[in-house]
């Protein structure tokens, strides 16, 4: 059942290129431009009503939606907010006939999720399901919803079900914004990138060999920082889930926009550093990030776009420095740097993602960990 591969997680992996086709199979019609959600066509001019969409979930299935946050107000300008389903339950908040809440749930089956359904659906908000599991308790609890078709998912550290529960989103939000002539352009353009991102995903699995030799290098440090912002803030997050969660490495996914509150004072010259930078609207601030980093002696690794612009600055004059290296392209050989190919930017997290799962892999791996079974945890957690 694994194939050729030694776990389950490496296959699921390997699988995104297929598994995100299976999730759009159906769905979106590449040259009318069109995305039609059986389980929500009867559904989605109520949920264009409403005042504002909450969406809850656990873990991983969190993440995803904090990656599709930004689409979801910029296609439907109806306020979105983003819940961890026990942090919502301890404080029960104001919620109203007039909201939409979206459950987000590879099992289904996740206790916190399913109390948080419970709570909406006696408050008479309008619940979704974003589910993998067909069948499953959030399925049929829920009034409408979409089944992400990833297929069985075994590994416990989530991989395909996030590209897939992404890409999921992705489909609503612009379902949800077809009335709209003002985001036409903006949606044949995310169409397209749908339209390309299986095979650019293949291209960034061609990078595993890298990945795993660089791997080698992080192994014996016990910590390490994984730094984006923007879209690419949850692409952090859950980059640095996963390596904690199979690596046990204390892995801590930040906003490259609070480095400066706070975590500038964990940055030396030792502590492992990835740096998502790939190329966006927000590139300027990226390199003042990077810029933050490199002057407190931290050597990020990055994740950046292919052929894009050179990401640090030359190397002062003085001391040493040889009149090649104050040239930026040559300082920027010394560090390592993952190329992935470019798409829109509210899709670039699902390429950028599957570098940091790579990444995870390879560490457990190399510590001696089996990643399919990551100790203290369980694939779906059944109790609150
Ligand atoms: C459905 C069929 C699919 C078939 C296709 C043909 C199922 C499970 N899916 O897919 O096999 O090829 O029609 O048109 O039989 N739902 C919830 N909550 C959730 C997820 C889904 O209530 O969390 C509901 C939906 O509103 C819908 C039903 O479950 O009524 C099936 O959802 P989904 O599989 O996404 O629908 P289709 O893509 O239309
Ligand atoms: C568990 C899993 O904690 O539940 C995570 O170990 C997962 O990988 C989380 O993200 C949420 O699960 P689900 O099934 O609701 O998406
Ligand atoms: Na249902």
């Amino acid at each position: 059942r694994k194939g050729n591969f030694d776990h389950f997680m490496l296959k699921e992996i390997f699988e995104q290129p297929e598994s995100i086709v299976n999730t759009m199979r159906g769905r979106v019609n590449f040259e009318n431009k069109t995305v039609k959600l059986g389980g929500l066509s009867n559904y989605i001019s109520a949920i264009r009503r409403s005042r504002r969409i909450v969406m809850i979930a656990c873990g991983t299935s969190y993440h995803s939606c904090l990656a599709t946050r930004d689409l979801f107000e910029e296609l439907t300008d109806i306020p979105i907010s983003v819940e961890i389903a026990s942090y919502f339950l301890d404080r029960r908040p104001p919620l109203f006939r007039d909201d939409t809440c979206i459950f987000v749930s590879q099992s289904g089956e996740t206790a916190d999720t399913i109390l948080a359904l419970k709570y909406c659906i006696e408050r008479g908000a309008m619940c979704v399901g974003v589910v993998n599991g067909v069948g499953s308790a959030i399925s049929r609890q829920t009034l409408c919803g979409v089944h992400i078709n990833a297929g069985p998912e075994i590994g416990v550290a989530s991989t395909k079900a996030y590209t897939s529960q992404y890409i999921t989103l992705v489909m609503i939000a612009l379902s949800l914004s077809e009335d709209r002539l003002s985001k036409q352009a903006r949606r044949n353009e995310i169409i397209d990138g749908l339209g390309k991102i299986s095979t650019q995903l293949e291209e960034v699995l061609t990078l595993n060999d890298k990945i795993q030799a660089v791997s080698e290098t992080l192994v014996e440090k016990p910590k390490m920082l994984i730094l984006g912002r923007g879209y690419q803030y949850a692409t952090a997050l859950e980059g640095a889930l996963k390596i904690k969660e199979i690596s046990y490495i204390l892995a801590e996914g930040i906003l490259t926009g609070e480095l400066k509150h706070g975590p500038l004072a964990l940055v030396d010259e030792d502590i492992p550093i990835i740096m998502i930078a790939t190329k966006d609207k927000l590139f300027d601030k990226i390199i003042n990030g990077i810029g933050q980093v490199t002057a407190r002696s931290g050597k990020p690794i990055f994740i950046a776009s292919q052929n894009g612009p050179t990401l640090v600055e030359g190397n002062k004059k003085g001391n040493g420095v040889t009149e090649s290296e104050t040239d930026p392209k040559t300082a920027e050989k010394s560090y390592v740097k993952f190329e992935v190919p470019e798409t829109v930017d509210c899709l670039q997290g699902l390429l950028n993602v599957v570098i940091l799962q790579i990444f995870g892999y390879w560490m457990a791996v190399k510590k001696g960990y089996n990643p399919d079974h990551p100790r203290n945890l369980a694939k779906a957690v059944t109790t609150e």
